[in-house]
């Protein structure tokens, strides 16, 4: 990158020394804002269409200005721009080509126009492809765990509170809880969406402008459905980039608690899946390791998106009306969460349905921490036992089975009637841990009928 002689910058007018050498690289944002120069295209484009259908350039103008912008994005595509530092930000970068390349008429685009609404401007236009692109993998990324739900919707896991075995569930189950939190991340993407797509252009510098701007035809260029209702306002609000940020910093947290499960999972103590070889990574001293990287690393890298979000909170949080060049600081964290959740996303969407499940483990697994003790209470408890009676009964019979080495399920029905007598041979019904999962079948339980209903239920949400 460049730098030249503050005489030559577009504000230079009043300055009578260069700007410090140092100052000009630490207040200049060009080298991350670049990443906006698409929108700053298209937004100014937009605005010079509006000023030539209000009269303020001629259509002569804005056909050079248009031409101009054309050439300048093909320029930066093919990589032939050369940015420069003392032009600050990509607004400026841009603009300040513009001039060089048509002349006189590239002078007039910013008329009615402060880079003040410019940012806002790119960051909502940038910020809703990416939001739409978000909500596309989240949405990959539940097909996949419908897919691997659909496979495994019979397959008995034990379900855990504290960590310790609780219940027999299934795991197409367990999937279609991850598959849940997803529903509301994209709902909250989508609501955020909203408020994205409001237009600040026109707002000007803070206050708007004298010019007779048709705000209202600009925001039908650029798509935005609505047009913003207070200049203030509109030039200072980051709310969207902080709602945003938190709705990523609550996927990252759902990604991360999945990574936490795949993880344990994978370990040689659970192994109740297979991750693929190809997700993994190796060990450069331990030969026989498999390394779970990738939901290690994404379980990591939630703590970027927390730290983002809070970055801009606390960026926001003093600042009076209406635009300060703290802002500048909005855009950094907003990439960065915005990487993060494209990289996480793609990388689990990827995965997921690779991921092979080892029935026999997690069939054995359940078996280990008197799973079905519960459903032999509820048993007793139909069998006309008072619940109080059932449980202590039930109690005797586990601490029978920890001696012994045996599961409810693999007792004999001789043995289990040394408990209770209420007790006949059609308890191995409930036993069982396929049983104890199968009779859990109301709306949102674990048995198999009801985890094939919530799949089809489930696909015709996301279509
Ligand atoms: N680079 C600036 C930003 O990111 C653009 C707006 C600057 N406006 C100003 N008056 N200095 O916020």
């Amino acid at each position: 990158m460049s730098s030249k002689d503050s005489k030559d910058k577009p504000w230079g007018g009043r300055f009578d020394e260069p700007t410090d050498a140092f100052v000009e690289a630490f207040t200049a944002s060009v080298g991350f804002d670049q990443r906006l120069y698409y929108f700053d295209i298209e937004g100014s484009k937009a605005h010079a269409r509006m000023l030539d259908k209000v009269g303020v350039i001629t259509a002569d103008e804005c056909k050079h200005i248009i031409e101009g912008l054309d050439d300048i994005l093909g320029d930066i595509e093919r990589n032939d721009f050369a940015w420069s530092v003392s032009l600050e930000d990509v607004h400026m970068n841009i603009e300040a080509r513009l001039t060089e390349r048509i002349g006189e008429a590239g002078k007039k685009l910013h008329t009615g126009r402060s880079r003040n609404d410019q940012v806002a401007t790119d960051i909502r236009l940038y910020l809703r492809g990416e939001i739409d692109f978000i909500v596309s993998e989240l949405k990959r990324l539940q097909t996949g765990l419908l897919e691997v739900a659909e496979r495994e919707a019979a397959t008995i896991m034990p379900g855990f509170t504290h960590l310790q075995v609780a219940q027999p569930i299934t795991f197409g189950h367990h999937m279609l809880a991850w598959y849940e939190m997803l529903v509301r991340d994209v709902a909250r993407l989508v609501d955020c969406r909203k408020r994205v797509n409001v237009m600040p252009l026109g707002s000007a510098a803070l206050a708007g402008t004298s010019y007779p701007l048709d705000r209202e035809y600009t925001a039908q260029l650029l798509e935005f459905d609505s047009v913003s209702n207070n200049s203030l306002d509109a030039v200072s609000d980051r709310d969207f980039v902080i709602e945003f940020c938190a709705a990523g910093a609550l996927i990252m947290t759902h990604l991360s608690r999945f990574s936490e499960e795949l993880v344990l999972w994978a370990s040689a103590q659970f192994d109740f899946i297979e991750l693929p070889d190809r997700f993994c990574t190796g060990s450069s001293i331990m030969p026989q390791k498999k390394n779970p990287d990738v939901p290690e690393l994404v379980r990591g890298k939630s703590g970027r998106a927390n730290g983002n979000l809070i970055a801009l909170l606390t960026l926001m949080k003093g600042q009076p009306l209406a635009y300060n060049k703290d802002n500048q600081e909005d855009k950094e964290p907003l990439f960065d969460t915005v990487d993060t959740l494209k990289g996480s996303l793609r990388a689990f969407a990827d995965m997921m349905p690779h991921v092979q499940v080892k029935r026999e483990n997690s069939l054995r697994a359940a078996k280990q921490g008197f799973s079905t003790a519960t459903d032999l209470a509820d048993y007793l408890v139909g069998k006309g036992v008072a619940f109080r009676d059932a449980h202590e009964v039930v109690g005797k019979a586990v601490r029978y089975g920890v001696e012994n080495g045996k599961d409810l399920s693999d007792m004999s029905l001789t043995e289990l009637q040394q408990f209770s007598s209420a007790i006949t041979e059609d308890v191995f019904e409930v036993l069982t841990l396929e049983g104890s999962a199968a009779s859990r079948d109301l709306l949102g339980g674990t048995a198999p009928q009801q985890v094939r209903m919530q799949i089809e239920r489930a696909r015709k949400q996301i279509s």
